[in-house]
């Protein structure tokens, strides 16, 4: 049987075993999916043992998505710009290495969530690799303008003059005003963390939230940025969970050319509270 696993330190939590074996019981493909959790210093040894025993594909989470990068033989463009790995593809004799994080957020916004990108003011908040990653799938799917919002503005700065194209602006936190119709929160500050201190909170009123976090239980919006945005007249205010499994369902179908439905994977995670 075919082997798949989500490489990553720490790894134990990862949905995606879950998420994958519901793929294969849906489609009625044949492989098996595990946790594969990595040295902090033996990324590299451990991937390549791996496949050396046949392993048929790799997903790659924190901290190792750069690394990856580096060690495949080939990279896609999605990966390319995003200068990080989820997804790795046997590929002839070498590596193809993917990244299906950025589709996989504007697949859940489009198709899960209803959120219609094109010709939108966007405030992507964070500037660091999961921000990156969404960079680019954001400006293919049309938006009319986009802001960074950063704590640090230099790295707001860096990541949008390499959009390259576009209006893209990095801005620090203090300094964020205007209306937005959708407000993406893509920094790494966790449930207790407090990525919302220094902003205002007008810059969230009638937008559509976003949080690439997810929080355990059935509440689609319990992180800490959702119920803030909530209190502050947001439009609605949605966690990542649906980005998880998307980008999940783009990586099964890199791997087996089938397309797994998500609907029903993410309103099961949803009911049993992940
Ligand atoms: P990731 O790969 O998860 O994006 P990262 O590259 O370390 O992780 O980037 C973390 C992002 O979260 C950065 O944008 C960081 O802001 P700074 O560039 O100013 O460091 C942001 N971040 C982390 N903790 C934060 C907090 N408590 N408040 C605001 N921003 C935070």
């Amino acid at each position: 049987m075919d082997r798949y696993a989500v490489v990553g330190n720490p790894v134990d939590h990862s949905l995606s075993p879950r998420i994958h074996a519901a793929f294969a019981a849906a489609t009625g493909e044949a492989l098996e999916y595990r946790t594969l959790l990595a040295p902090l210093d033996d990324f590299v040894g451990t991937v390549a043992r791996f496949f050396d025993a046949g392993g048929a594909g790799l997903n790659v989470t924190l901290p190792f998505k750069e690394l990856a990068a580096a060690w495949v033989s080939s990279l896609d463009p999605a990966a390319t710009r995003a200068g990080a790995v989820n997804t790795i593809v046997r590929a002839g004799g070498g590596f193809r290495g993917c990244n299906t994080d950025g589709a996989g957020l504007v697949r859940d916004l489009a198709q899960n969530c209803g959120v219609r990108l094109a010709g939108t003011r966007v405030l992507l908040l964070g500037a660091g690799g999961a921000a990156r990653g969404a960079l680019g799938p954001l400006i293919d799917a049309g938006v009319a303008e986009l802001v960074i919002g950063n704590r640090t503005l230099e790295r707001a700065r860096a990541l949008a003059a390499s959009a390259g194209a576009g209006a893209v602006s990095g801005v620090a936190f203090g300094r964020l005003e205007g209306r937005f119709d959708v407000v993406i929160n893509a920094t790494s500050a966790g449930l207790g963390g407090t990525p919302v201190a220094d902003l205002a909170p007008a810059l969230v009123a009638d937008a559509f939230c976003y949080d690439m976090i997810y929080a355990p239980g059935p509440d689609a919006s319990a992180t800490e940025f959702c119920r803030w945005s909530a209190a502050h007249g947001a439009r609605a205010a949605v966690d990542g969970l649906g980005m998880l499994v998307e980008q999940a369902a783009l990586a099964f179908e890199l791997w087996r050319g089938v397309a797994p439905a998500t609907g029903p994977v993410l309103e099961l995670l949803r009911r049993r509270g992940v």
